[in-house]
């Protein structure tokens, strides 16, 4: 194949924020896939927060990223070749394919998407990991139902905004916090949620216990740091509590803040517990099917952010993410096709 593979690597591990000297541009042949292996077109790359910490040589749910190798991302595309009998070319898929242009993945990973059911980028948001990760967190692991007060942070973006929509849809009140006025009013307005919390114009603890009179059933926590602090304080009896992220804490030079208002716990009777969203893998089909219907009645509201100019503005665009720049999925356009 003439085609040329223009991919980002990690050249050096960041201090803090990732600069442009943490990234190296290189450009190679796609290569063609070996038995077993598809290779994918890519159109869409997802940026995730987790990303920076796959930067960092620490030990993790997964290895790091090293120096020198593509940096790791989900993405969405096409099957240009395949060695899998379950894929044909022309096939629409998501997997990790890592921020570049042609990705060569063992087809054992990836999942087919049905292009009908929504645009390609859904399926890296509310139809894909994000969407999933709400899902599974709220449900699963915040056994959020019917009245239960939920509340959710990083309420504007991919996880934060399908989780307070789900909470509705179970039959839950909806309390996001996001950052300003601006993604407050298109929490409660565009996405249907009871209300939103501005954390930038402070008072977190006191507008908590002003929408939520009788306590946080379910608190879901995306942030960390202070505003962590602030829900726990805020809790009702047997409250479940959520720990998705903490993208607070994700750039931090100094040690990682850890919760100080933990003693809630007890007197509450409550629970905090962290939950990783790969280890649903075997469910995603059938809580993608139920997202999808939902979106299909206009109960669930889908917002991508797609970002142009391809892989060489992957470096710029990930600090959107911890500069509160996105405004739900947050996704990278490479070739849409
Ligand atoms: N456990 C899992 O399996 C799993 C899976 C996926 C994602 N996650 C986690 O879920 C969280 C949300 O991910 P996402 O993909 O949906 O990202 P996102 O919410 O779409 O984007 C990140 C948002 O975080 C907020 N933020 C950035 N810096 C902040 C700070 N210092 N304090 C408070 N808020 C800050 C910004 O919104 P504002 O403008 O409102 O500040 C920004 O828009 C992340 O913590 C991520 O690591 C976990």
């Amino acid at each position: 194949m003439a085609a040329v593979n223009h991919q980002i690597r990690l050249a050096a591990r960041p201090v803090g924020l990732p600069t442009p000297s943490d990234w190296e541009h290189t450009e190679e042949s796609p290569g063609e896939p070996g038995e077993g292996e598809v290779l994918v077109k890519v159109r869409y790359l997802s940026l995730d927060p987790a990303m920076r910490g796959w930067m960092n040589d620490a030990r993790s749910y997964v290895p790091p990223v090293g120096i020198g190798e593509v940096m790791r991302a989900g993405g969405a595309g096409e099957v240009v070749a395949s060695r899998h009998a379950a894929f044909a070319v022309g096939d629409l898929v998501t997997g990790l394919t890592g921020v570049q242009e042609y990705a060569l993945v063992p087809g054992d990973a990836l999942i087919k998407v049905d292009p009908d059911l929504a645009p390609l980028p859904v399926h890296l948001g509310v139809l894909g990991m994000p969407g999933m990760t709400a899902y599974f967190g709220l449900l699963d692991i915040g056994r959020a139902g019917e009245g239960d007060t939920v509340v959710v942070s990083g309420a504007a973006g991919a996880v934060g905004s399908t989780v307070g929509q789900i909470a509705r849809i179970r039959g839950g009140r909806a309390i996001g916090i996001a950052g300003g006025p601006e993604k407050c009013r298109h929490v409660v307005e565009d996405l249907g949620f009871d209300a939103c919390i501005d954390y930038k114009a402070g008072g977190v603890g006191r507008a908590l216990h002003q929408n939520c009179p009788d306590g946080i059933d379910v608190y879901f926590d995306n942030v960390g740091g202070e505003i962590l602090d602030a829900a726990l304080g805020a809790l009702a009896r047997r409250a479940r509590v959520v720990i998705c992220g903490a993208i607070s804490q994700y750039n931090a030079t100094e040690p990682m803040r850890g919760p100080a208002n933990y003693m809630s716990l007890l007197v509450n009777r409550a629970s905090m517990t962290g939950f990783l969203v790969f280890d649903y893998a075997d469910r995603y089909a059938q809580a993608a099917r139920e997202m999808a219907g939902w979106l299909a009645e206009g109960r669930l509201t889908s917002f991508e952010d797609i970002a142009t100019g391809g892989v060489e503005h992957f470096p710029k665009t990930l600090l959107r993410l911890f500069r509160g720049e996105n405004t739900g999925k947050l996704v990278l356009e490479v070739d849409p096709g």
